[in-house]
């Protein structure tokens, strides 16, 4: 059977039980988790609703969609803070455990007031009318990117397509040099499932990637420094007309580097499980090549069951109470998206997907006051890569055996590679 895929009532009476006698057991990266987190979420979900587990230092996770929306909106008790005021050196932030070795990624890892100087200066970028005038750059990255395999008949879906098509344009949108996209694409998305270990080479080999990703950002800094340049969102952050003065160069590279972290790695996720699906499900792609108009839609559906960023964390600021649950200061706790999309009382037939699904609420792109600051472009990006690819590819097979999903789904969920074969074409530029 395919990981991922849905499992029968058995499986879930089966995962509560285990949960009810282990709690503690709990973890969003294990490997047991990793083997049906859809099954497990449900489990939670559909039994208790939440569990505290002593993994990673000790965490509640959330799974029913009320609950989690109740969370997301009250950032004084559910702090996305990298550090609380007053427990500097205290392991916060959105991630789950905290990576030992990364910084704060700026606006996503602030509260309010903090957070409301950055998301100020960004979302005029972000706007979908803004982001609209990046449609035909992104096209020009998408036909390159099919250029360049299409006469062949085959195909790495992932590292050809989905992997460079997110990268090449998040760096353009920031103005860096986009030669080298696949030494920011690799380690960031190896960093979504890579076993924790600072001890591995693996590790060390990843961290001397974020390095080097850091370097070229803090070189970008200074050469506009020395000479300074418009019309990108490196220039828009720099030149901020803030009230509260410009951004200090380290302030620069912590907002430059989350939008690269941000852009990079879950678009290419979410686009690998649409190419999944579409494969596993001929009715669908039909659907959509006779009629791509739906695509609007699709993408919504594809983003509600195919969670790309599964889950992500906060830290209780002061008491609180969700549903039975009560909260005090330096608690965390895990808001889980993927499962709030899949919860029956928001989502009839949740476990279903429904390629024209409306209305469709999910919580693919958080929610709250953090809710995605990318998501026009994101959608953009989707919309646009699926579309060529039903033009340019209509008959692409997966190789299954071949394909990878990431061994641990804990924050992100999508594929490692994507072997596929298809009826060659013809380039679009000779
Ligand atoms: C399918 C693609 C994407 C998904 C699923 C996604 C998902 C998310 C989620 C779940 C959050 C909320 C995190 C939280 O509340 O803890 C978020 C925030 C954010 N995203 Fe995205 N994202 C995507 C694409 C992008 C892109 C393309 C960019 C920018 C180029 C971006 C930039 C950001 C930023 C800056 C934040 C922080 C916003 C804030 O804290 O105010 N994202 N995203």
């Amino acid at each position: 059977m395919d990981r991922g895929a849905l499992r029968g009532a058995d499986a879930t009476d089966l995962a509560l039980e285990n949960l009810m006698t282990e709690q503690q057991a709990f973890d969003h990266h294990s490997a047991e988790h990793a083997a049906d987190p859809v099954c497990a979420y449900r489990a939670i979900r559909q039994g208790p609703g939440s569990v505290r587990t002593d993994a990673h230092g000790g965490y509640t996770v959330l799974t029913r969609y009320e609950d989690i929306a109740a969370a997301a909106s009250d950032h004084s008790a559910f702090s996305s803070a990298f550090e609380l005021p007053g427990d500097e050196g205290y392991g916060g932030g959105i991630t789950l455990p905290r990576n030992p070795d990364s910084g704060r990624t700026s606006l996503a890892e602030m509260d309010p007031p903090e957070w409301r100087r950055y998301r100020r200066m960004l979302n005029p970028i972000f706007t979908p009318g803004a982001v609209s005038r990046f449609s035909p750059r992104i096209q020009a990255i998408t036909d390159e990117a099919i250029d360049r395999f299409v006469t062949k008949g085959s195909c790495d879906l992932v590292l050809d397509l989905v992997s460079p098509v997110p990268a090449i344009v998040t760096l353009e949108v920031l103005g860096m040099d986009t030669s080298e996209w696949e030494r920011y694409a690799v380690p960031l998305h190896t960093s979504v499932y890579i076993p924790r270990d600072v001890r591995t080479p693996a590790w060390q080999e990843l961290q001397d990637g974020f390095r080097w990703i850091f370097q070229q950002i803090r070189d970008e800094i200074a050469r506009r420094r020395a000479e300074p340049k418009e019309g990108d969102l490196l220039a828009a952050i720099m030149n901020a007309d803030d009230p509260e003065g410009p951004l200090d160069d380290a302030l620069v590279f912590e907002t430059a580097y989350t939008i690269v972290a941000a852009g990079v790695e879950t678009t290419t996720s979410l686009l690998s499980s649409a190419l999944w699906h579409l494969d596993r499900f001929p009715q669908d792609r039909q659907r959509l090549l006779d009629d791509p108009s739906l695509l609007d839609a699709a993408c919504e559906e594809f983003l509600r069951y195919y969670t790309p960023e599964q889950a992500g964390a906060r830290t209780v600021a002061q008491h609180a109470e969700i549903g039975d649950e009560s909260f005090e200061r330096g608690e965390r706790v895990l808001l889980a998206w993927s499962s709030a999309n899949r919860d029956e009382a928001q989502f009839p037939d949740a476990d279903r997907f429904v390629l024209d699904r409306r209305p469709n609420r999910h919580m693919s792109f958080g929610y709250g006051i953090h809710r995605c600051l990318g998501s026009h472009l994101a959608r953009q990006e989707i919309k646009i890569v699926l579309g060529e690819v039903l033009r340019r590819l209509p008959d692409y097979a997966i190789d299954r055996q071949r394909t990878e999903l990431y061994p641990d789904l804990g924050l992100m969920y999508g594929y490692k590679h994507m072997p596929a074969t298809f009826t060659p074409g013809e380039r679009k530029k000779a």
